[in-house]
């Protein structure tokens, strides 16, 4: 049985044949068909943050494969008041199939990946976002077909979406070429499982957003304060000033560079409503693939689990 907890969780061939599952039933679905591939199937889905496109693409996705999907409110989930991560995670894998965790912790889905007899699949944490960067991948590679030796411009903070996309980078063959204020990097933790998983990345580091987009095929950015951060949005604010990606900025990268965003957006903060409704974004066809690409998922990790 696998989990997906993290992009590091993941070989390049074995992200290859997700694509493959999602590219079959995101054309399937486009011509109007619902391939009920996981009848029967349940999905408990269980969110310490706010979500749109997860947790609705999840439970679409379950309902489109003919499976079906349980969002797990406050009156169910663990901690002093209710009941033991280790408790929570050997019963409620009795009753379903596989399981989605958006936590504030990454500590959390890794302790409760040990007590789950079924996939967990990690919805995003403090530290990574896997299901959004396999989608945003994905979507790469329906803009430019090979992915293979293209270059990726992130642009910001060093945060979960960041670390999930270098990991998912080294993978396929991308550049990860990074603009982030010193203070705001990969930690030496985090280096370390790079240059572990993904020896072969072409990684660059600069405080320079024009050098950082100067080669990109893609310019990828994130909000400045994350879910969980808010306390810190002023400090962030004039931290990230400079690193806003406007017209100007998008001027300096090659013609045509497309904008992608994992959502939701702070216009006016990291990204000018000019740059993300402009032409050359592609974060709408990014959420629109969350779930084509989550069903690759579901069918992969269910497939393998028994
Ligand atoms: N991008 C993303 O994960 O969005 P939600 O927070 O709406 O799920
Ligand atoms: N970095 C953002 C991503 C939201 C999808 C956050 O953690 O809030």
């Amino acid at each position: 049985m696998r989990h997906l907890l993290s992009m590091a969780d993941l070989k390049p061939a074995e992200i290859e044949k997700i694509f493959a599952i999602s590219e079959d039933l995101k054309s399937k679905y486009e011509a109007g068909l619902r391939e009920p591939i996981l009848p029967g199937r349940v999905l408990a889905l269980i969110f310490e943050k706010p979500s749109l496109r997860t947790r609705v693409s999840f439970e679409s996705a379950m309902i489109n494969l003919g499976g079906n999907s349980l969002f797990l409110g406050d009156d169910t989930g663990w901690g002093a008041n209710r009941e033991s991560l280790a408790d929570f995670g050997r019963v409620l894998s009795q009753y379903v199939d596989v399981l989605v965790v958006r936590s504030h912790d990454h500590k959390t889905v890794e302790e409760l990946r040990n007590y789950c007899t079924r996939p967990v699949i990690n919805g995003l944490t403090d530290y990574e976002h896997p299901c959004q960067v396999l989608a945003d991948l994905y979507t790469l590679k329906e803009c430019v077909g090979r992915l293979r030796g293209h270059t990726l411009a992130y642009v910001g903070d060093g945060n979960n979406v960041a670390r999930s996309l270098a990991l998912g980078c080294g993978k396929l063959g991308v550049k990860f070429h990074m603009a982030t204020p010193s203070g705001y990097r990969f930690d030496a933790a985090f280096e370390k499982l790079l240059r572990d998983d993904v020896p072969d990345l072409e990684i660059t580091v600069t405080d320079d957003p024009a050098e950082a987009v100067a080669e990109a095929t893609a310019i990828y950015t994130d909000v400045w304060t994350s879910m969980g951060q808010e306390q810190e949005t002023a400090q962030r604010k004039r931290d990230f000033a400079a690193y806003q990606i406007n017209e100007a900025l998008l001027a300096k990268a090659p013609a045509g560079a497309y904008f992608m965003h994992c959502l939701p957006a702070h216009r006016g903060e990291e990204v000018t409503s000019a740059v993300i409704d402009g032409p050359q974004s592609i974060v709408v066809q990014q959420a629109g693939n969350r779930m084509h690409v989550q069903k690759g998922i579901l069918a992969w990790l269910l497939s393998r689990a028994g």
